[in-house]
């Protein structure tokens, strides 16, 4: 990288910092902040598990548009990792090892958080979704209660139609800001507020609470986080960038994150309210 090469990248990466890391979903979740103090009813846990199942869902599906849309091999197999893993491909780490099964259980406690779905087992039990389902139980919602979008409110609706049109966006520009967004967005610490609050709601009143989906994710954020400076650096220099579109991207999606705490906040608002 020539000087001037990096100095445009400095001043593209501060411009990158004011829209993503100011945002007010990354620096002030107003709901994930209330969830962390646990004081959060069998209903609201029950609301909860119910929109983000819906959102888990057609996060698969946003996936699969950005893996179509994929401007190069690498990114194409980036995505597919991403995308086989949600669907129940464990991660297998370099040595061979990573699979924690027990006949035809799986224990996402213990499911490796890196390493490549490429040569790896596909398990049904090890699909993000079905430790949603299983998570979902003792608060007594089913399979059938989960992740449809007849399930969603509009707000939690809209992120899914924003997901689709942003991260699956045709543009690889957009795309990479709205790819940036979710990665920052979830490395910012909304999972362990998530699951401070879900250990208390446990402690209190739930003991058969199955926490490994939220755990599970944490692990892998914080391993995500270390990289996204990386990412930005190789979009970058990638031809063809837009700096603009990234922006808007970026921005886009976060608005779209946003919608749906805010409707989870304004649900549980209105509940006490009511
Ligand atoms: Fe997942």
């Amino acid at each position: 990288m020539s000087t001037l090469e990096a100095t445009d990248l400095a001043a593209f990466s501060k411009r990158v910092d004011d829209v993503v890391h100011a945002h007010p979903v990354v620096v002030a979740n107003d709901y994930t902040r209330w969830f962390a103090k646990g004081e959060a009813t069998r209903d609201d846990v029950r609301h909860l598990a119910q929109q983000f199942s819906v959102f888990s869902h057609y996060f698969v599906e946003a996936q699969l548009r950005k893996i179509i849309n994929a401007a190069d091999l690498q990114t194409y197999r980036a995505g597919k990792e991403i995308l086989m893993n949600e669907l129940g491909v464990i991660f297998r780490s370099q040595s061979g090892s990573g699979s924690a099964t027990v006949g035809d259980d799986v224990d996402p406690e213990l499911v490796g958080t890196e390493g490549t779905v490429d040569g790896s087992r596909f398990r049904f039990a090890a699909a993000h979704f079905e430790w949603l389902v299983r998570f979902a139980r003792p608060l007594g919602l089913e399979f059938g209660d989960l992740g449809k979008r007849r399930h969603s409110t509009p707000s939690t609706w809209f992120f899914c139609e924003e997901l689709l049109r942003i991260y699956g966006a045709e543009d690889p520009s957009t795309a990479e800001g709205a790819s940036y967004a979710v990665e920052n967005w979830a490395a910012a610490g909304f999972w362990k507020e998530l699951i401070a609050g879900l250990t208390a709601f446990r402690q209190r009143e739930c003991p058969d609470l199955n926490l490994a989906f939220w755990t599970w994710h944490d692990k892998v954020e914080d391993q995500h986080a270390a990289h996204t400076a990386d990412e930005l650096k190789e979009a970058f220099f990638t031809p063809g960038f837009d700096q603009e579109r990234f922006l808007t991207g970026a921005a886009d999606m976060l608005d779209g994150v946003k919608a749906f705490w805010d409707g989870l906040d304004a649900d549980r608002r209105g509940r006490w309210v009511a």
